[in-house]
């Protein structure tokens, strides 16, 4: 075993390869997209031109933005086959499970599935930032038995999202915090979804392939589920009042608390201050304050009892909530912004690839003989 390097539970503290798509400095609490800090760009851009800087290496200038834009909303149209497919899904199953199937239908329409070119990925990937928004309205709507709307090319990202869940376009500050939120969430190198799709990618999968897979690993409670379950937690809580003695309780029970911790981060998560900032525009904006409330008294609690600081999910929960949609659209939100990462990913490891195997380590049985299925009874 001596030639062999035993690496630590979970990976952690390993670097597993180089990316040139973000740095995380924990250090500092500072995260950086292309080496822009990420909460200059979200003061300063909208969640289209972190989409282009993050596959593209550069912030858009305005002509490339009217491009990609114009490329997106001309993508954003789903096949008459995908909403029939949709429209069998049953009501009741999870919107991250519809969207994993959807995925994998889009994929299966795509007679370029197999032309991994720099150029033919970067229009699939533009064709799922485009599509995903509408596959997950449309599970919506059908799981709630209402019909389908369709995509409008003259809004946004953000905008059109909300006009095809509520046939309603919200509030610029309601806008504009959502859009904050997939700015945030686009990337944060390498996480367990992001890492999944490079695995899969690097045996020369395909992208759909590897997007379904990171769908998979996002939808787990400690890691992109989190955000649903922090909502969960502060209905449960229910009451500012009850916030600190519930938080103790979990601590003495010895419960993970969700939207805590961090595998990278221990001083605390560097996009938590600006969602934080928008989550309080959601509340002052809808009058809804409890959840903040409640949400600070669990924070103070938790730092100061353990020193475990929230993660970005603590506060886009319950902006997500305050802005109207239900507990099982979180993480689905989720996608519709890291399929940027994902992507950026995905075509960084193929153009220098090398397949991902680890070793294992062996704690069964020793060797030992086979008797026939006669000798063993
Ligand atoms: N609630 C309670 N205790 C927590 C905690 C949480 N959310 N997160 C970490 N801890 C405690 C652990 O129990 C452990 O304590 P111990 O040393 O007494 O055993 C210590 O802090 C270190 O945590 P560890 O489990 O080693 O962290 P990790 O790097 O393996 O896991 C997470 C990181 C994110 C998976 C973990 O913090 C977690 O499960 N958080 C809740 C889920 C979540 O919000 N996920 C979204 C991540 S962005």
């Amino acid at each position: 075993m001596s030639d062999k390097i035993i690496a630590p539970k979970g990976l952690a503290g390993v670097v597993a390869d180089d990316t040139a798509i973000s740095k995380v400095m924990p250090e500092i609490n500072s995260l950086v997209y292309r080496g822009y800090k990420v909460q200059d760009l979200a003061e300063k851009c909208n969640f289209e031109e972190v989409a282009f800087l993050l596959v593209n290496g550069d912030l858009p200038d305005k002509a490339q933005l009217d491009a990609f834009t114009a490329v997106e909303r001309g993508e954003r149209g789903i096949s008459a086959d995908l909403k029939a497919v949709i429209e069998r899904f049953p009501k009741e199953a999870h919107p991250m499970d519809t969207l994993r199937t959807a995925v994998s239908f889009v994929g299966m329409e795509d007679p370029r599935i197999w032309d991994d070119s720099k150029e033919t990925s970067i229009e699939k990937y533009i064709s799922l930032l485009a599509k995903i928004p509408t596959i997950i309205a449309a599970s919506y709507r059908h799981a709630k038995g209402k019909e389908l709307i369709d995509p409008d090319k003259n809004l946004s990202i953000s905008e059109n999202f909300f006009h095809m869940c509520f046939d309603k376009v919200p509030a610029k500050e309601v806008i504009r915090a959502f859009d904050v939120s997939l700015i945030l969430y686009a990337e944060h190198s390498f996480n367990a979804s992001t890492f999944t799709t490079r695995v899969i990618t690097s045996t020369t999968s395909d992208m759909y392939s590897a997007v379904v897979g990171g769908i998979g690993a996002l939808k787990g409670p400690l890691h992109g589920g989190a955000n649903e379950q922090v909502m969960h937690m502060l209905k449960e809580v229910g009451d500012p009042e009850k916030a600190k003695q519930w938080m103790l309780t979990a601590l003495e029970e010895k419960r993970k608390v969700m939207g805590f911790g961090h595998r990278v981060y221990r001083k605390g998560d560097s996009r938590v201050p600006t969602m934080k900032k928008y989550t309080e525009k959601m509340a002052s904006f809808t009058g809804e304050e409890k959840w903040l409330e409640i949400a600070n008294i669990l924070e103070e609690t938790m730092v100061s009892e353990k020193g475990i600081h929230p993660n970005l999910d603590f506060p886009a929960g319950p902006a997500y909530y305050m802005m109207g949609f239900e507990i099982d659209m979180f993480t689905p939100i989720f996608v519709m912004s890291r399929v940027t990462g994902w992507c950026a990913h995905i075509i960084e490891q193929r153009a220098d690839n090398k397949i991902i195997r680890p070793l294992s380590g062996y704690n069964g049985e020793s060797e030992r003989e086979v008797k026939s299925i006669s000798e063993r009874s």
